[in-house]
């Protein structure tokens, strides 16, 4: 009977994938196992050489996804593709000790505990061979506000090796979020239950081949997750985001507006009416500046899931963006006038039409720009 399945990602895998599956030959010795490679259609044809494995070996199975990326889904639809009733993740380039996956599945299938993984910080650990101090003291940091806004208590739950019963994960899968390379903290803070969790010291290797593809937008999708943890419910993650963005762009404004007052403001003097000319003028480019700004950042950022790419479809996202804005504009401008005048004070006028255009603003775009009218 099948006992477990080894989940290994991978994105530009191709070399390591045979002495992968050398690897987990030797250390699996005497279990019933399959091991699945979930590819993300990598341009290096990672998914080719696996397959190419698996037509000679029936225990290595292969998904391969088209036009979707990211290390937690990919672990989530292997370990929901196997039948078998333990299953575990690994990095698929040989940083991962598989000689710790028969231990691993000894303390899961004894039903002492619900969970192990291994750990880069724990006693008896290391990560000198890894090579990467920048990198050890990024985990580090990263595990430190993981446990605080989570409460998951581990030395490192950042980890990304790790094997737990199938149910364990099933009763559960529907509400991880499967975002970037935190599924294991994922499967912990969502789990309501306290797991038990057995640790293993790991001496976390160099990579075999490759390269590491945690990246910028992992760290910024990483941070996003922990926002929508802590205070998501309270104002939604997306919200959040465009309100930021919708802030840095006010400092674009202004910026621009007095650039243009300090540069050509001398000039305008000549004309009739100098100070509104060179305001009208400034006040116009700044307003396309941060609008502008506000749109190439938002589609990175805050839609960076729905991103719009090539010229037309960023085209026509613009200029929807721009009506969007006008519209926002507009609102605000009328509302902060109407209050002005029952007597509220300036300030609180204009920050009042600033909430209502944001408002307007997100809910518009989300809808038209990035969303399914889009
Ligand atoms: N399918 C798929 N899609 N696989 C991916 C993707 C993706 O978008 N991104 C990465 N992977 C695969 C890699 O090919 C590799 O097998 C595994 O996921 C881990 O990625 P690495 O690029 O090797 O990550 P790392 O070694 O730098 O990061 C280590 O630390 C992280 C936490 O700090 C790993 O141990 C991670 O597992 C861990 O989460
Ligand atoms: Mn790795």
């Amino acid at each position: 009977m099948l006992q477990l399945a080894v989940i290994l990602p991978t994105f530009n895998e191709r070399k390591n994938i045979a002495l992968m599956v050398e690897r987990l030959d030797a250390a699996l010795a005497g279990l019933r196992w399959e091991a699945i490679f979930v590819d993300d259609n990598s341009p290096d044809g990672t998914a080719d050489e696996a397959r190419r494995i698996a037509r000679d070996d029936p225990r290595i199975r292969v998904i391969e996804r088209i036009g979707r990326r990211g290390l937690a889904s990919a672990a989530i639809e292997g370990m929901c593709a196997s039948a078998a009733p333990v299953v575990a993740v690994m990095d698929a380039d040989g940083q991962h000790d598989e000689t710790l996956l028969p231990q691993m599945y000894a303390a899961v299938t004894s039903g002492e505990y619900d969970v192990a993984y291994a750990s880069r910080f724990a006693e008896g650990a290391s990560t000198e061979a890894w090579g990467r101090p920048d990198r050890v003291k990024a985990s580090g940091f990263a595990n430190a506000i993981a446990r605080r806004v989570t409460g998951v208590d581990l030395t490192d739950p950042m980890s990304g090796f790790f094997m737990l019963r199938a149910e364990t994960l099933r009763a559960d899968a529907h509400r991880l979020s499967g975002v970037g390379f935190k599924i294991l903290l994922d499967i912990l803070a969502t789990v309501d239950r306290p797991l038990r969790v057995k640790e293993f010291p790991l001496n976390f290797a160099a990579r075999m081949e490759g390269e590491s593809k945690l990246d910028r937008t992992v760290v910024f999708e990483f941070l996003v997750g922990l926002y929508d943890k802590w205070l998501g419910r309270i104002i939604p993650t997306r919200f959040a985001l465009f309100g930021t963005v919708g802030a840095l762009g006010a400092i674009v404004h202004l910026t621009v507006l007095s650039a243009v007052l300090h540069l050509f403001g001398a000039q305008f003097q000549v004309s009739h009416y100098p100070k509104e000319a060179a305001f009208i003028v400034g006040q116009t480019l700044a307003s396309l500046t941060a609008m502008t700004f506000n749109f190439v950042l938002n589609n990175e950022l805050t839609y960076s899931d729905k991103r719009l790419r090539g010229f037309g479809p960023y085209l026509r996202g613009w200029l929807k963006f721009a009506a969007t804005c006008a519209f926002g504009m507009l609102a605000n401008i009328g509302v902060s006038t109407a209050l002005i005048r029952i007597g509220v004070h300036t300030y609180p006028a204009a920050i009042a039409g600033i909430i209502l255009a944001s408002v307007w603003n997100f809910a518009l775009s989300s809808k038209f720009v990035w969303g399914k009218y889009g």
